[in-house]
């Protein structure tokens, strides 16, 4: 049932090709440069007058959230708030029925999300759903949305449904757009045209697994770790820390790049292992500095690059290229180095990396 691979975690990794394009799958088309959302149609008009979308959700589905929010407020130029729901729903939150509230949850049944839309259902919000269990209780909540279609994910690290998230939120924001007016139809044809090829560049990524495990094998006994990305690469980073904890064990932080200076920065010896996502976007300029930093107190660099780059690579320890895409498509392949990294590791130090310690695929109690 592991499809010949030795955990699901890695099989899952390995499937993202194929999911990433299934959650796209009947959905663009780019010649026409037209998203179609069946379960947002019904609420067009909503989405066109909102004030502000807000999203709910947990763990690694909060991150896909926070790439949300870039790509909504980019795009369709929204104000969208990104809320953990555990806070959200003991905060007494302003909402109204112009709101649109989308919880976003591999399970569909994790109680803190449940709990949040159904206060928000109370307060008139619109709700929209992104889960990848089809007929689950949070689609059964809410009044429209989108599944994910990245079929069952059995690890408890969440890897496929992630990067099926992140495509679902990039269409909604790309859909959003569309209806408001707020792209033009040639960006919107240049943009679903690459879409369209993510999944070969995903593809492409996942033959940087070599690479990785030599990577891992010099990271295996590190005591902590650091991510660091700026823009779309911030909820990278934040994501590739917590596949490194939950899975190694490990005590791994993520940060926005420019926040290093702000205090993590006391952290960085020769024992401190920094994973930069440095790609060639409008941020590059600006994380080559953070790098410098982090090699002017002798942390060890693993920087994630985009395929050709030199600069970056002449001052990383270690780096790991990747295609180049649009900088909207970024998370999608940045975030494929970081779960091999963290699976290569936890399989080193021997850890459970399918269901690990004090974990549970769906948190369904608060
Ligand atoms: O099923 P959900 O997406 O609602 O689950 C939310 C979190 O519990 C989940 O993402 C958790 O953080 C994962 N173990 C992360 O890999």
């Amino acid at each position: 049932e592991k499809g010949g691979y030795d955990h699901f975690m890695l099989k899952e990794i390995y499937e993202q090709p194929r999911s990433i394009y299934d959650s796209m799958r009947g959905r663009i088309y780019p010649l026409d440069g037209k998203v179609q959302l069946g379960g947002l149609v019904e609420y067009s008009e909503k989405l066109r007058n909102a004030n502000r979308i807000i999203i709910v959700a947990c763990g690694t589905s909060w991150h896909a959230g926070l790439v949300g929010e870039y790509l909504i407020e980019e795009f369709a130029r929204l104000p969208v708030e990104v809320e953990y729901a555990s806070e959200f729903r003991y905060r007494n939150p302003i909402i109204n029925e112009n709101d649109i509230v989308i919880a976003i949850s591999q399970s569909g049944e994790t109680a803190d999300t449940m709990a949040a839309i159904q206060l928000a259902k109370e307060k008139g919000a619109t709700l929209l759903g992104i889960c990848n269990v089809v007929g689950s209780s949070i689609p059964r909540l809410t009044h429209g949305g989108a599944y994910t279609h990245a079929g069952p994910e059995i690890g408890v690290a969440s890897t496929k449904a992630f990067t099926a998230q992140v495509t679902v939120l990039t269409l909604m924001a790309l859909y959003i757009a569309q209806i408001k007016g707020t792209i033009s139809q040639s960006k919107l044809i240049s943009l679903l045209t690459e879409l369209e090829t993510i999944p070969s560049l995903v593809e492409e990524t996942l033959k940087t697994n070599d690479q990785i495990i030599q990577i891992a094998s010099e990271l295996q006994d590190s005591r902590n770790c650091i991510f660091l990305g700026r823009g779309t690469g911030f909820p990278v980073a934040l994501e590739g820390a917590l596949k490194l904890k939950e899975i190694s064990y490990i005590h791994a932080e993520g940060y926005p790049a420019a926040e290093m200076k702000h205090g993590p920065i006391a952290l960085i010896d020769e024992e401190m292992p920094v994973i930069v996502i440095a790609t060639k976007n409008s941020s590059y300029e600006k994380v080559i500095s953070n790098i410098q930093e982090v090699k002017a107190r002798k942390g060890k660099v693993v920087a994630i690059v985009t395929e050709g780059d030199v600069d970056v690579k002449d001052m990383a320890d270690y780096s790991i290229e990747i295609p180049h895409a649009d900088e909207a498509f970024l998370p999608l392949l940045a975030t494929i180095p970081l779960q091999l990294i963290s699976y290569h590791i936890a399989v080193m130090r021997g850890c459970n990396v399918d269901q690990p310690r004090n974990l549970a695929k769906s948190v369904t109690v608060e």
